[in-house]
């Protein structure tokens, strides 16, 4: 216990305390001095703490909370799972969604997905904030989100949860979040450490992946919200990474995050994803969950086995004796303590406890709800301007299996309950008012959702009847897509296809009005083999909500749609990256595409997919003009400034978001046609123009070289793409990096 001795004596000349004031005479403990630096009170604190208590910190004490020592006042972490809205925190899903067990309300945000259609940190960092007050005022402290795992490939059953296929826009907008929530004294979690790009097999299977793909593609929005947003809390992954489990995977945890990193908070398991005792805590793993009770009847339920999940490894029962035997050494433990109580002073929970009773849904939290519904709108295609609906058109029929339900989010431990929701049919009657009759048909039901409805009769019932009612209107608008049942945590999609029916259904509609609109309510790239039949699309991702107001602004033309995808939509399955590798074999997958993730895919391969990363298009049009690239040379270490000005050359108000892409012709390494490296969502009226710059630094520069464990930014040219989309680029130039 000595040892603490000397930082004690530091901390309390950084508080202005006198040396000479033996500890045992202070009135009040130091940790419990809310003045102290955070640092001075960890160290007090563990100081007073037995072992037998710290090893007691190590597992949760409960489905969603920490384990509290009472002795010493060390409260209970009290989470809930996110990350688009606060999700009731009883227990599974089976107890959660148990009509016995209290429900819990909140605003239900817009997906991840949807978030990265924004590409709007802003409105990302207003959601975030809005949840962590939502996240107060339900009396919990942690929020497990925002998950950030890449979409490797389309039928993932989580891709509507994360920030789409592109690293670095994943990364701005995880910094966004964190800070968020963060600056409301809410710990956020940043999920799932590394590379969950697939629930098949999610608890066993062995992924191999090589080093720089892990750093140019699957690290980089971990490391910003490491680096950048100084996060509090780091969600390890069921998986394993090269043979090894990630809750027991010391590069990961110890090399990478806490040591390459500079990580100073702590690092949860994902429930149920830990298999060992000191291999766990030695690789850098500090808190374990579930625990307790809850974790132990769960545990023994034959379908968590089945599953293969492992739980009560960091039980004190189990760390101290490998304390004791020096499998774990006590420095390690100590470590593990004060990550987590370091954290625990710095959101405020021994100070400030959140006790609840704040308000949920309030008008501005709805707002941004709103709001961020209506940014990430993505209209994928509108030939002959035939959106927005036009003033002659009097008469429109809603029609499809998300017309008249709002599917809000996807499946899994993400989905939370709103206290209301818009459907699109209810957006779309309430703004069309008196002056449009809105006639509705179902056409098709989910699969599952109503067994009448299922049999091939009944559907071409179904769509015989939608057709007849599209017929009648001046104008048809369908709305498919997924829902949890179809699109979920724990498992994967069977295919890119809409769920049965719904394609024909698309036809048959195209067939019965020649001003057809799709809206695909879905979080993740779909088939259109319709594609050629209709002359408007758009995606509306899971918009939360506030989902059916938003896309009846978009389609009324009250909001000009912004969205980009940050996905690409590719033409067949067998396009897409990971094709003949996912989900791999005998419990092994190999990420043999590289960093050939996305559109570094498609552009390597010269493949045209269906829709582009980036893309979306606007009721108003943008000019792009002026790229300046100070200086043209510049050395190494150096930044460089780029800029243009963009104009809004059409008649309506509208947001651009522009892209800067970044490619390097000559160098030692592989480097993809072009990385996305820099973009803007910028607001302009009629006529309006702006000036848009970006700043280039090195990282920009870079790749990821295994050979040197480090990023490298070689000499020579490198061009600069700007544009509307990965495949519509306005704007070139280039720039020379030289030796010195
Ligand atoms: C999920 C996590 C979630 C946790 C707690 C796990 O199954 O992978 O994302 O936060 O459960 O519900």
């Amino acid at each position: 216990m000595r040892i603490y001795r000397p930082l004690i004596a530091i901390a309390a000349l950084a508080a202005g305390w006198s040396l000479a004031q033996p500890q045992k005479d202070t009135p009040v403990p130091l940790y419990k001095n809310p003045k102290l630096p955070v640092e001075a009170r960890v160290t007090d604190l563990l100081h007073r703490m037995t072992l037998e208590e710290k090893a007691a910190m190590l597992a949760g004490s409960g489905w969603m909370e920490s384990q509290p020592i009472e002795r010493l006042g060390i409260p209970a972490i009290k989470m809930a799972d996110g990350p688009i809205g606060v999700r009731a925190w009883f227990g599974s899903s089976a107890v959660t969604n148990a009509a016995s067990t209290p429900k819990i309300t909140s605003t239900a945000f817009p997906s991840g997905i949807a978030m990265a259609a924004t590409w709007d940190p802003d409105i990302v960092a207003q959601a975030a904030k809005a949840l962590g007050q939502e996240v107060k005022a339900l009396g919990r402290d942690m929020i497990l989100g925002p998950t950030v795992n890449i979409a490797r490939q389309p039928l993932w059953g989580r891709n509507f949860e994360g920030y789409g296929e592109d690293p670095y826009l994943a990364s701005r907008l995880v910094v966004a979040f964190v800070k968020g929530v963060q600056g409301e004294g809410v710990i956020p979690s940043v999920k799932h450490f590394a590379a969950n790009n697939q629930e098949f097999e999610r608890h066993r299977i062995d992924e191999k992946i090589d080093e720089r793909t892990l750093h140019e593609i699957y690290f980089p929005a971990f490391e910003a919200a490491v680096k950048e947003g100084g996060v509090w809390s780091v969600m390890s992954v069921y998986n394993k990474l090269n043979g090894i489990y990630c809750a027991e995977n010391p590069y990961l945890l110890h090399e990478v995050l806490k040591k390459q990193w500079g990580f100073k908070g702590f690092v949860i398991s994902d429930w149920g994803s830990t298999y060992s005792t000191a291999a766990t805590v030695n690789a850098g793993m500090d808190l374990e969950m579930p625990g307790g009770e809850p974790m132990k009847r769960w545990l023994a339920r034959p379908q968590t086995q089945a599953d293969g999940n492992g739980a009560g490894w960091l039980t004190p029962d189990k760390v101290l004796p490998a304390v004791q035997s020096g499998q774990i050494s006590a420095a390690t433990v100590d470590d593990n303590v004060s990550r987590i109580l370091r954290v625990m002073f710095t959101a405020g929970l021994f100070d400030k406890p959140h006790t609840g009773g704040g308000a949920v849904d309030t008008p501005e939290q709805k707002t941004v709800a709103r709001t961020a519904a209506a940014e990430s709108i993505v209209l994928l295609k509108n030939e002959g301007d035939v959106l927005p609906v036009a003033k002659s058109v009097h008469s429109l029929a809603v029609i499809g299996p998300n017309a008249a339900v709002a599917r809000t989010g996807g499946g899994g431990s993400s989905l939370v309950r709103p206290n209301y929701s818009v459907t699109p049919l209810d957006g779309i009657r309430e703004r069309a008012g008196n002056a449009i009759q809105v006639t509705y048909s179902q056409g098709v039901s989910i699969p599952g959702e109503d067994a009448s409805k299922d049999s091939a009769s009944a559907r071409a019932q179904l769509r015989k009847d939608a057709a007849a009612v599209a017929a009648k209107a001046d104008a048809a608008i369908v709305i498919v897509g997924n829902a949890p049942s179809v699109e979920s945590e724990g498992f994967d999609r069977k295919s890119l296809n809409l769920p049965e029916g719904q394609d024909e259904l698309v036809t048959a509609i195209a067939q019965a009005n020649r001003n057809t609109i799709v809206v695909i309510n879905a979080g993740s790239p779909v088939a259109m083999p319709w594609i050629g039949q209709v002359p408007a699309v758009l995606t509306m991702w899971y918009g939360g909500q506030e989902g059916g107001h938003a896309i009846a602004s978009v389609l009324f033309g009250d909001f000009t749609p912004s969205g980009k995808l940050p996905v690409t939509f590719p033409a067949r399955i067998e396009d897409t990256p990971a094709y003949g590798h996912y989900p791999g074999q005998n419990l092994h997958t190999e990420y043999a595409e590289g960093i050939y993730v996305g559109y570094r895919h498609y552009d390597q391969g010269g493949i045209v997919p269906l829709f582009p990363f980036g893309h979306g298009l606007s009721y108003t049009k943008f000019d792009y003009g002026d790229l300046k690239i100070t200086p043209d040379k510049t050395g190494p270490g150096r930044r460089v400034q780029v800029s243009m000005t963009l104009k809004n050359g059409g008649q309506r108000a509208g947001a651009e978001v522009v892209q800067l892409y970044v490619h390097q012709a000559k160098s030692s390494a592989d480097r993809p046609p072009q990385e996305l490296k820099g973009f803007r969502r910028v607001m302009l009226l009629p006529g309006q123009a702006q000036g848009v710059t970006f700043t280039l630094d090195p990282r920009a520069m870079s790749f990821y070289s295994a050979a040197r464990h480090a990023w490298v930014a070689e000499p020579g040219m490198f061009d600069v793409m700007i544009g509307a989309s990965s495949r519509d680029i306005r704007l070139k130039g280039s720039f020379e990096l030289t030796v010195r």
